[in-house]
């Protein structure tokens, strides 16, 4: 597998990461050389999903060049190198969030990851009701009354999940408010996390606002009252160093396509030794110890959620994804990130008629920046700024509920990474400055 070699020089400096780094960086990147409606290509929509190195896409195409065979089954020398290329990426990518291989269950994305928590303690509720596991089973089921907490700026990833968990066990969801800046009201959390509170869920980092949650706070408030803690990091993973276990969650989430993988594959965090308590959610193959004609006995964790074929070669391309991100280093990483995300809201608040949503400028944001451009709709500034080759994403970002509560639709947002130089952001915010104008709302 290669990187370009002055890559080597970039890995050899010691923090933040200049213009001229980036420059580098962005030599590994195919699809950003690329000329969009004759423009240089500026990607800003890494939020949504990022670009992938060449150390990626090698990666993947070698393991199925030289060691593709189904895992954990064959008796082959190619089924042994499937095998150990799966269960060392497993590893690797553990060690990313500081955590131990068996705490690591691969998931399809960290929408899939959420379900698949949500959808066990489903489980778990039926299997109490029907005197199936023990006391570990009773104590993880939800039953009606209890409360699942989220927040109002939830992802509809982590959201509608927890709206299902509650049909099915007659729990009750409550919502920690926003205020009109978009911040968690932690005395509304303080008010919320109560005795009937069974789990707390909530995003590391709003993928609207740019914001990062009080974490240390929201765990404390669930601990208090013996309440799961489930942690959103898709939008933090990529971004920043991330030491799950230190963080004191029970659950994480995350997305190999947002951290330079592949997509089709994504991480559920759990516990050393709850996940084990948890009844499974798919169940086949590869997941038992012994099958009868009437029950079947479950693997520990992870294999007991992992049913069925596994993303073998999706798993080894987000191997490769993070030691990529950690190559470079990932608080170079976060500083570059902060301070593009800085570049971004100090930018658009400084244009007239354009309103940057969350955090102002100065408080602490991720690398990125969604923004209200007054009498254009959102879907217009995407496809204005798209004909100058920026690419951004508009909509509702999967955050209806939080678009409501800021009295919005729709919103523009553009979102930076490793491989974005300050250039790239100055460019974007010359191409927003033009949008008003150009549909002849604003000077
Ligand atoms: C905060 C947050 N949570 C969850 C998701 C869902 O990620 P995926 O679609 O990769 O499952 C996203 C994706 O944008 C996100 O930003």
């Amino acid at each position: 597998m290669t990187v370009n070699n002055d890559l080597h020089a970039v890995l050899a400096q010691p923090a933040g990461l200049t213009d001229d780094d980036v420059r580098i960086i962005q030599q590994d990147f195919p699809a950003l050389h690329q000329e969009i409606h004759g423009r240089r290509l500026v990607y800003l929509d890494s939020g949504a999903t990022s670009q992938k190195p060449r150390w990626v896409l090698e990666a993947e195409r070698e393991f199925y060049e030289t060691c593709n065979a189904a895992v954990h089954r064959g008796a082959h020398e190619l089924a042994v190198r499937a095998t150990d290329a799966f269960e060392d990426a497993r590893t690797t990518v553990a060690a990313f969030v500081r955590a131990a291989p068996e705490e690591l269950v691969w998931t399809a994305n960290a929408t899939a990851g959420i379900n698949l928590i949500a959808q066990a303690l489903g489980n778990a509720s039926i299997w109490a009701e029907r005197g199936r596991g023990g006391q570990e089973i009773r104590q993880l089921a939800l039953k009606p009354g209890d409360e699942i907490v989220v927040t109002e700026l939830e992802h509809h990833a982590n959201l509608i999940p927890w709206q299902e968990l509650a049909f099915r066990t007659g729990a009750v969801l409550r919502f920690i408010p926003v205020d009109a800046a978009g911040s968690l009201r932690l005395e509304e959390a303080e008010r919320l996390i109560g005795p009937q509170t069974k789990v707390v869920a909530f995003a590391h980092t709003s993928n609207v606002l740019g914001s990062v949650a009080p974490v240390h706070e929201l765990v404390q408030l669930a601990r208090r009252v013996g309440a799961l803690v489930v942690l959103d990091a898709c939008q933090s993973a990529p971004h920043m160093p991330l030491g799950l276990p230190s963080l004191d969650v029970d659950f994480a989430v995350f997305s190999g396509h947002k951290m330079l993988g592949p997509t089709g594959i994504g991480v559920l965090y759990g516990r050393r030794g709850l996940l084990d308590a948890l009844p499974p959610v798919h169940t086949g193959g590869s997941m038992i110890t012994t099958v009868t004609m009437e029950r079947a006995e479950y693997l520990a964790a992870p294999q007991r959620f992992e049913a069925g074929t596994q993303p073998v070669g999706q798993a080894v391309g987000l191997a490769a994804a993070v030691q990529y991100l950690d190559g470079i280093g990932m608080d170079r990483i976060h500083a570059s990130v902060t301070v593009l995300g800085q570049r971004l809201a100090e930018g658009i608040t400084a244009i007239r008629g354009v309103k940057l949503l969350g955090p102002p400028a100065g408080e602490p944001r991720i690398g990125l920046a969604a923004f209200d451009v007054e009498g254009v709709h959102a879907h217009d500034v995407g496809q204005y700024l798209d004909s100058l080759g920026v690419a951004v994403r508009v909509g509702h970002h999967c955050a209806q509920p939080l678009h409501r509560r800021l009295g919005l639709s729709a919103s523009t947002r553009a979102s930076a990474y490793l491989y974005n130089t300050t250039d790239d952001i100055d460019e974007f915010l010359a191409a927003l400055s033009g949008v008003r104008p150009y549909f002849g709302v604003g000077k």
